[in-house]
């Protein structure tokens, strides 16, 4: 690329080095810290994949249980859950965890000390207070009291739980730690990105987070996987997700939960890793209105694959997964947040370890030379 070359969105831009992951699309392949991210959802849980980001390697079956124990002592500060009882219910799920994350930073004593070796070591701690918040946002929004995790469930299975109040049955648990592993890092997406540019003003760890909340939000990005349950259940059934389909076509908008930046015109990898989760899961259940979901699924990306030439992406997949798993659709992004902090703290950590200020410039288009 010419120096000063403007490429909108940044599209096919190297924005930094990085020995955490890495997009190889001509391969079809995740790369996450040397491994096929593919390879972890089908093989390791969410805790594994954890400490490959954070700790930099898999950890072996006492460092596993070693983890576990870290993210099962992690507390949320009493404050931060009256903050979040003081906020309208009315107020986007998304923004009550934005504001949950920033208020953790009240309660670290180190906050403000950009030091990757102690952001490393408290990254756990983060994983664990951002999932609590996640799981207890709609039941704290209700003026109810928080839930706390269960000791003896692992940490996937304790997500779950908290968010639903009932405990998962073995399928339930491993389709959930399955869709954690998928969303837990990806390279360079806006949030990541967001994160990085934070952290390279020397910011600290929770202000990096809070920005990637705000970027995850959007319908572009995390707010997508909400937007594919709500066009489902307009939908009703394969033929009502066909007209739709084709009605917003044919009306120029796009259908949330497909395309991507860097996959564009393919699959995903982990929308087709997760469809085949959803598929067990649909088996181990048996639920009618989750097979139905899974058709609706298969007739949508028929029906873009021939109108469009466009493929789902993970989101498309993990909106039906957490349906049949009676998770509250509010959660469907903050879901995202909680199992993608991992990655993001993996990034912050590089960014501080190896900084360089992110400055970039423009392409000036407005007048010049008017007079005062
Ligand atoms: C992800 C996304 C923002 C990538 O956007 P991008 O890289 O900027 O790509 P563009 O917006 O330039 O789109 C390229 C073309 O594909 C079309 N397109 C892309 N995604 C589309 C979608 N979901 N539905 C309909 N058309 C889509 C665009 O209209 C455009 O067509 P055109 O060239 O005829 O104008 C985009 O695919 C999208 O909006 N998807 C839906 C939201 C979503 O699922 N986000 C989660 C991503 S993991």
């Amino acid at each position: 690329m010419e120096s000063g070359e403007y490429r909108p969105g940044l599209d096919g831009v190297v924005a930094a080095e990085t020995r955490i992951s890495y997009l190889d699309v001509d391969h079809e392949e995740i790369v996450v810290r040397g491994y096929n991210l593919l390879d972890l959802i089908a093989r390791k849980t969410y805790v594994d994949v954890l400490g490959l980001l954070l700790r930099k390697r898999l950890p072996d079956e006492g460092e596993r249980r070693a983890l576990e124990d870290e993210l099962q002592a992690a507390e949320v500060p009493p404050a931060v859950w009256e903050i979040l009882a003081k906020l309208p219910a009315s107020m986007h799920a998304m923004d009550r965890l934005r504001t949950a994350v920033s208020a953790l930073a009240g309660f670290d004593p180190e906050a403000d000390r950009p030091d990757p070796a102690q952001e490393e070591a408290k990254g756990v701690r983060i994983v664990a207070q951002v999932a609590t918040v996640v799981a207890n946002l709609a039941r704290v929004a209700q003026g109810r009291e928080p839930v706390r995790g269960e000791p003896g469930l692992g940490f996937a299975a304790n997500f779950l739980y908290m968010i639903t109040g009932r405990r998962p049955d073995a399928a339930e648990a491993r389709a959930f730690d399955q869709a954690l592993v998928a969303y837990s890092e990806h390279e360079m997406p806006n949030s990541t990105f967001t994160a990085r540019v934070i952290a390279s003003t020397l910011s600290d760890v929770y202000g990096a987070l809070t920005g990637a909340v705000a970027s995850l939000k959007g319908p572009l990005h995390g707010g997508a996987n909400e937007a594919v349950a709500h066009m489902l259940l307009a939908a009703g059934d394969e033929d009502g997700l066909e007209r739709l389909i084709r009605e917003k076509l044919a009306q120029g908008e796009r259908i949330m939960g497909f395309g991507h930046r860097v996959y564009m015109r393919k699959f995903d990898p982990r929308a087709l890793m997760l469809k085949e989760t959803l598929g067990r899961l649909v088996e181990a259940k048996g639920d009618p209105e989750a097979r139905l979901w899974l058709a609706m699924c298969q007739r949508g990306e028929d029906v873009m694959r021939a109108e469009k030439g466009l493929f789902p992406n993970l989101d498309y997949y993990a909106a039906p997964i957490y349906y049949a798993l009676g998770i509250p659709i509010e959660l469907y992004t903050p879901i995202f947040f909680a199992a993608r902090t991992a990655g993001l703290v993996a990034h912050i950590v590089e960014q501080h370890a190896e900084n360089r200020l992110f400055r970039p410039r423009v392409r000036y288009l407005g007048p010049r030379g008017l007079k005062v």
